[in-house]
């Protein structure tokens, strides 16, 4: 069997590498327009950082793991096409800024459509709105040959950061086909393939529409589940309770569950907003405006809770922090990837940075210029000019730069190298009063108010008093 994947992205490379490693016998290549992207999986630098995927893709990597840009040649080889290509936001015309972009899908649909000389089985990877599987039936149908194409939704739920892990012992793996034959049959081949390591029942079998769907739904509860904590986490700060014992007390009620509810400044990641925002949309588009209002609501909140981190640091600064250093620790959306698409991040550099503060960036894994591009824009080419030219930005090589002379540190990403820090060393280098604002709830701010710094946390009781705490 050979397995093409269109989309060397987050979610393709990962995805086919965890395929050719479990299943000697197929070959599988991945096959990006991006030739600069398909060098580097072929190299010793991956294009993502990943733990645990370096080994993975080595394994397997020239045995049955080939990266190619060569779209159209393994097209005709494949008997089985995954599609993993991006699923951008709209960013103009109708449904702009909600609708998803369903160019890079359409394309892949003509491109298969195009150079396919015998049937194939074609999986939508990436997230789309429900329907897309019916346009690319559509597309590939027309095509002049005759060929019979299935099309199946196998959504992926791969989180970053633990990718290897999920793909390893996903919870499950959702296929969605048509109830006919063919599309029984292009199902079973499907859940062959990953029965090679994940347990039967743990594959499930819906129709396409349930499929797509569920996806959507899924990013879209767990969004809600931190939008949820978040929404209380403002109450625990105006009450003295702690927005971490509320959630570990709601935790343990097995109906509630203890995953997802760890308050932060807001999430971010390339699926929350995009997933839940196309979901408001489908909603509307078939005449449900209060189920739309109801999701739209837990993007609000999230906005909502990156603005009020930063709205925080200016207060507690007695409102101005113009020329005022601020170290910024964290950049990636969450700690183990160098991913920043949505990180919060940039929302609150750019809030940081437009009530004209130094904010000095430091992250573990993000090159300095990705930061720069995105709190700053991306130059518009033949310009002249460099967007990149705020001398209010800077990005510093290590946590201790960063922080050297900041009036306050604002600790975004939750990296396990911050919890570490000599924060006594940190704390001599800085003008007094020194503040840290903890965005992840990662530190200890009892330790930290002994060093002497004005410490606070998302959700947590103001200088560590409580209401019920015995004197
Ligand atoms: C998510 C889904 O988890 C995954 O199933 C889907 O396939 C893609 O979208 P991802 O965006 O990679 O995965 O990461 P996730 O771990 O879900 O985190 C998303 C954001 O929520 C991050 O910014 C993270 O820091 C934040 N988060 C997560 C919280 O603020 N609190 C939590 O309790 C959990
Ligand atoms: P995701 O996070 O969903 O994996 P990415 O943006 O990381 O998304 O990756 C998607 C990849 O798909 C990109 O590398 C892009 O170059 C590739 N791509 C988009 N359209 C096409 C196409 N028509 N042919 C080949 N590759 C494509």
């Amino acid at each position: 069997m050979k397995i093409c994947c269109i989309g060397a992205g987050y979610v393709g490379g990962p995805t086919m590498a965890m395929i050719a490693l479990k299943c000697h016998d197929i070959t599988v290549t991945v096959v990006d327009m991006n030739a600069a992207r398909i060098a580097a999986w072929n190299s010793g630098t991956l294009p993502i950082f990943e733990p645990g995927l370096d080994d993975v893709v080595k394994q397997a990597r020239g045995r049955n793991l080939f990266f190619s840009t060569d779209v159209a040649g393994q097209i005709k080889q494949a008997d089985i096409i995954f599609v993993a290509v991006n699923t951008p936001t709209k960013t103009y015309g109708v449904g702009a800024g909600r609708a998803a972009d369903l160019r890079y899908i359409e394309s892949v649909a003509r491109t298969i459509a195009e150079h396919a000389e015998t049937g194939k089985i074609i999986v939508e990877k990436s997230t789309i709105p429900v329907k897309t599987a019916d346009a690319i039936k559509t597309i590939v149908a027309s095509n002049s040959k005759g060929l019979k194409f299935s099309v199946l939704s196998n959504p992926e739920f791969l989180a970053e950061g633990t990718a290897v892990a999920d793909l390893l012992n996903p919870d499950r793996v959702l296929i969605g086909g048509e109830r006919t034959p063919e599309g029984e049959k292009a199902m079973a081949t499907l859940a062959g393939v990953y029965a090679r390591w994940v347990p039967r029942d743990r594959i499930i079998t819906t129709n396409l529409w349930s499929s797509e769907l569920s996806k959507l739904v899924a990013n879209a509860f767990l969004a809600q589940r931190i939008s949820s904590i978040n929404s209380i986490s403002a109450l625990c700060e105006a009450t003295g309770a702690d927005v971490d014992e509320v959630a570990n007390a709601i935790g343990k009620d097995s109906r509630i569950g203890p995953k997802f509810l760890k308050s932060s400044v807001g999430f971010g990641g390339s699926c929350f907003q995009k997933d839940i925002l196309n979901l408001t949309y489908l909603c509307e588009s078939f005449g449900l405006p209060e189920v739309a209002a109801y999701w739209t609501s837990v993007v609000g909140i999230n906005d909502w809770q990156k603005q009020r981190f930063a709205a925080r640091i200016v207060k507690e600064l007695f409102n101005t922090v113009a020329d005022k250093k601020i170290a910024v620790l964290g950049f990636a959306f969450k700690k183990d990837t160098n991913d920043t698409r949505e990180s919060a991040a940039i929302n609150v550099v750019r809030d940081l940075l437009a009530e004209h503060a130094k904010v000095s960036v430091y992250d573990p894994k993000v090159p300095a210029e990705e930061i720069r591009r995105d709190v700053l824009g991306k130059p518009s080419t033949g310009s002249g000019q460099e967007a990149t030219d705020n001398p209010r930005l800077t990005v510093a090589k290590d946590a201790y730069e960063a922080c050297a002379g900041a009036h306050a540190i604002a600790i975004v990403t939750e990296w396990d190298e911050f919890k570490t820090l000599d924060y006594a060393k940190i704390f001599a280098g800085m003008p007094k009063p020194a503040c840290l604002f903890d965005g992840r709830n990662i530190v200890d701010l009892a330790a930290l108010r002994k060093i002497g710094f004005k410490a606070s946390g998302i959700g947590k009781p103001p200088g560590g008093r409580r209401e019920g705490d015995v004197a």
